[in-house]
């Protein structure tokens, strides 16, 4: 790209300091709002016995890896007994560790290895249903007078049909699923495989709870609460009007004794550790958010909110322009009280780089750099999704059969029983399917990826010959290298973890600037979502005249003339301005 300006700053400079302890004055420190959470997936991290599938020892083998990456807590996805019908968010036992990924003795050097390293660990918690294979369930549906009966929702069929309830997983999205052995229906918002629990049941609770203690008291530092939101149900059940489940948050999410039983489930458990808490969707607004999180509430820490999710999930393309309003409204709102999670991706949506950036070959490596400059540079603590630091993008399956994915297997086939457009759909899961996200991890170009010996529970993306982790961290220009530095920056600078987010020309289809702002510091963010080059006049109020370069994603001169910058396509920068 040429200089449009003949007038080169050339800066790549990158502070790697020890921790910091100083804050904005006007909020509260904690470590979980300081630390760089690294979002684990076991089942395709590191295979270690050759069955295809990543488990505990695979992930030890890789721990100095982790520490290498300069993270400060990883939260893993379910690693408890389960039949996998939903890849772990179906569980079977809450106290054990699911065969394929290995023993408790597993769990426990996992967990030494990680303390060893100054990393934590956070770890799932599914509590909104078990699975159908749980003892709890088995009991339940012997009889109707079983004691654990009322650790589920059932509806006796005398009551006749059941009010219909939308099931995310269901081929039928029915969650009612009809019991032939005491003739009731039991509920299960998730897969017939994942009935919900019966949180009014006090008894199930405080078992909840008792469990919640035992993997606490092994040393965790945290929990991810999936799917909490839903767990308290409207036992009146209660008709919703006609197509209720195009909003499904707000009939499902935030029930009646929601907060009764956070505040509870605090006072037992959560209060007597120092961990981190993270809500697994925060209802529908910002104020059902606040009320999970606010200091004052006693609930969680943390809001994982799914608007920005929500954005990007058309094929056809996003506006930059409402993700940079979603990520200003929710600062705002945060900005005083409560605290947010900060993530472009998850085991739930595809890669990031596929949905937010440009997975093309001449723009996959800029804009995936971008996209971890926007997480590591928004106030929130930064969840970052496995293989997003080398930049893996979406697999895109051509062949039904390739997929695992329960979700996109039963839309599949939903969509053929009623003879719906398939290839549509298909054309459609290249682009959003979870599957994308869950391929193997990408160690180096020998075969499967470094992954596994064996055939991988799920096909490597073919781009592994480049993009993996023995490639990248020789190459000083690669994402991966980019990432430990980006997350250097965050953690040598309390300003972007405390600091004021302010937003300029937020009606600008490409390019998003903000600055961080404390009492000692300026931090400018400046970031072309577009393959467009163009200069760029910044805000009249920010002075650039002596900005230092801390990022930038490309490896060649940063130009700027007066207030203009020049861009690049998918240009990041990161600078420090007085
Ligand atoms: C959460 C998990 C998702 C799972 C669902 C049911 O949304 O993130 O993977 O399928 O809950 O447990």
């Amino acid at each position: 790209m040429r200089n449009a300006f003949g007038f080169a700053f050339t800066f790549l400079l990158f502070f790697v300091l020890d921790g910091y302890s100083q804050q904005a004055p006007d909020r509260k420190a904690a470590w979980w709002k300081e630390a760089v959470v690294y979002q684990l997936y076991p089942r395709s991290f590191k295979d270690s016995d050759g069955d295809g599938i990543g488990d505990l020892k695979g992930i030890i083998s890789k721990l100095d890896y982790l520490k290498s990456l300069g993270i400060d807590a990883v939260w893993l996805n379910p690693i408890f007994s389960s039949p996998n019908d939903d890849n772990g968010y179906d569980i079977s036992d809450y106290r054990n560790i699911m065969k394929e990924f290995g023993t408790m003795k597993d769990f426990d050097a996992l967990l030494a290895g990680l303390h060893q390293r100054k990393i934590k660990l956070i770890l799932d918690m599914v509590l909104n249903h078990s699975s159908d294979e749980h003892e709890w369930f088995k009991q339940a549906k012997s009889s109707r007078s079983n004691a654990y009966r009322n650790y589920y929702h059932w509806w006796p069929e005398e009551k006749g049909k059941p009010t219909p309830r939308y099931s995310f997983f269901d081929v039928n999205s029915d969650a009612w699923k009809y019991d032939a052995t005491t003739k009731s229906y039991y509920l299960h918002y998730f897969s017939q495989k994942q009935p919900d629990l019966n949180w009014e049941n006090e008894k199930l609770r405080n078992e909840v709870y008792d469990m919640m203690k035992f993997w606490l008291d092994k040393g965790i530092d945290g929990l991810r609460m999936d799917a909490f939101q839903y767990v308290s149900k409207d036992t009146t059940w209660k008709k919703y009007p006609e197509g209720y489940e195009k909003d499904i948050i707000k009939y499902y999410g935030m029930g009646p004794n929601l907060h009764q039983y956070l505040k509870e489930m605090n006072k037992t458990v959560i209060s007597k550790y120092n961990i981190m808490t993270v809500a697994e969707g925060a209802g529908s607004t910002l104020e059902d958010a606040h009320a999970l999180v606010d200091e004052d509430r006693h609930e969680l820490n943390m809001a994982y909110h799914f608007e920005i999710m929500d954005i990007g999930n058309d094929p056809a393309g996003y506006q930059l322009t409402d993700l940079k309003k979603a990520f200003t409204k929710w600062d705002q709102s945060f900005a005083e009280k409560g605290w947010l999670a900060i993530f472009l991706a998850n085991h739930d949506v595809p890669r990031m780089v596929s949905k937010y950036g440009d997975d093309r070959p001449q723009f996959r490596t800029y804009s995936s750099k971008l996209l971890t400059t926007l997480i590591m540079t928004m106030r929130g603590t930064p969840f970052y999704f496995n293989g997003d630091e080398l930049g893996m993008s979406n697999i895109k399956f051509n062949n039904i059969d390739d997929y695992r994915d329960i979700a996109t297997i039963n839309a599949y086939r939903s969509i053929k029983a009623k003879v719906g457009d398939v290839q549509a759909f298909m054309d459609k899961q290249k682009f959003i399917s979870r599957d994308n996200t869950r391929t193997p991890f990408q160690w180096d170009a020998s075969s499967n990826a470094g992954f596994t010996t064996g055939k991988p529970w799920i096909k490597v993306n073919p781009n592994y010959k480049t993009v993996n982790v023995v490639a990248e961290a020789q190459n000083p220009l690669s994402e991966l290298t980019y990432f430990k530095k980006m997350v250097a920056l965050r953690k040598s600078s309390p300003v972007l973890v405390y600091g004021d987010y302010q937003v300029f020309d937020i009606d600008s289809p490409d390019v998003y600037c903000y600055t961080r702002t404390d009492g000692q510091e300026k931090i400018l963010i400046v970031l072309n979502f577009s393959v467009k080059a163009f200069s760029y006049p910044l805000d009249k109020n920010i002075n650039i005249s002596s900005a230092k370069v801390l990022m930038n994603n490309y490896n060649d001169s940063t130009n700027f003339r007066g207030n203009e910058i020049y861009l690049k396509p998918w240009q990041a920068l990161v600078f420090k301005v007085n």
